[in-house]
């Protein structure tokens, strides 16, 4: 299971405890089976760490096979430094959903910290991400809706050109505050706009399948979209970009 998929879980599981009230032990259940898969994955790189080193140990590899044997060491080492990462970020993001409660969230402060932790991926890929607007509150869960602007952030760069842009925008209105995520990339076929906030779809294109990715994150925003009464609205054009709007009501406040 990847971690965006378990980070999927955890919000249906969200979803389904703010109708139902029973998430808790679901929850556990998803923790114990997250648990096994982690063990699991840990286990390879560290099984194959051990065989290399033990075989450096014994003074049977050749003078000349060391360097491989020693690389082959770090980046199963590295990979298990990934994976240690994920767990605890998840691991994290598990305690903060657990008791997570509606408090009146900053929306324009939450795009700044999401457009913060994506600037080095924007910079990788050579795209500039802008974030314009004004402070709006709306009564929600914080860590939600940070998920759904750093994943239409990262959708924007994601599947962008070279020197390509991305802008978020947060508007205040009296009763409503509208979030705006723009970017001049490749967009999206319009057969294909209602899918993509389908779980696991992607769009079949070779640049979807170059950058990677589960075809999670547009499932997410959408659920988590609608825990705050949000409405998505999607405008996309193949070559010129896309322009997803999320409307979200500000309601009455307790
Ligand atoms: N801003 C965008 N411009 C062009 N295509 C997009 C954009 N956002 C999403 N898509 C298309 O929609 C598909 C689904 O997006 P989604 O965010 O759900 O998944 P993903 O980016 O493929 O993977 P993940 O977000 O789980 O890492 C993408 O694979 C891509 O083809
Ligand atoms: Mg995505």
């Amino acid at each position: 299971m990847t971690k965006k998929n378990i980070i999927y879980d955890r919000l249906s599981r969200k979803i389904a405890s703010e109708e139902r009230g029973k998430a808790q032990r679901e929850a556990e259940r998803m923790r114990q089976e997250f648990t096994a898969n982690v063990s699991h994955e840990l286990k390879t790189p560290l099984q194959s760490i051990s065989g290399y080193a033990e075989l450096l140990k014994s003074g049977m590899v050749k003078e000349e096979d060391v360097q491989q044997f020693s690389e082959r060491i770090y980046s199963e080492a590295q990979r298990m430094i990934t994976l240690v990462n994920d767990i605890l970020e998840l691991s994290h993001l598990d305690e903060g959903m657990e008791d997570m409660v509606r408090e009146d969230v900053d929306l324009y402060r939450v795009a700044a910290s999401a457009v913060e932790s994506l600037e080095e991926e924007a910079e990788a890929a050579d795209v500039s991400l802008q974030l314009t607007g004004e402070n709006s509150v709306i009564n929600g869960y914080g860590q939600m809706l940070s998920l759904i602007v750093y994943n239409l952030c990262e959708n924007g760069i994601k599947y962008n050109n070279p020197h390509g842009s991305v802008k978020v925008d947060i508007n205040d209105f009296e009763d409503r505050t509208v979030l705006t995520v723009n970017d001049n990339g490749i967009g999206i076929p319009l057969d294909q706009q209602e899918r993509v906030f389908e779980r696991f779809y992607r769009v079949d294109k070779s640049h979807s399948k170059e950058v990677g990715g589960t075809g999670l994150g547009l499932s997410i925003v959408k659920h988590a979209a609608a825990i705050h009464n949000g409405e998505i609205h999607l405008v996309s054009v193949p070559k010129y970009g896309t322009t997803i709007t999320i409307t979200f009501p500000k309601g009455m406040k307790a």
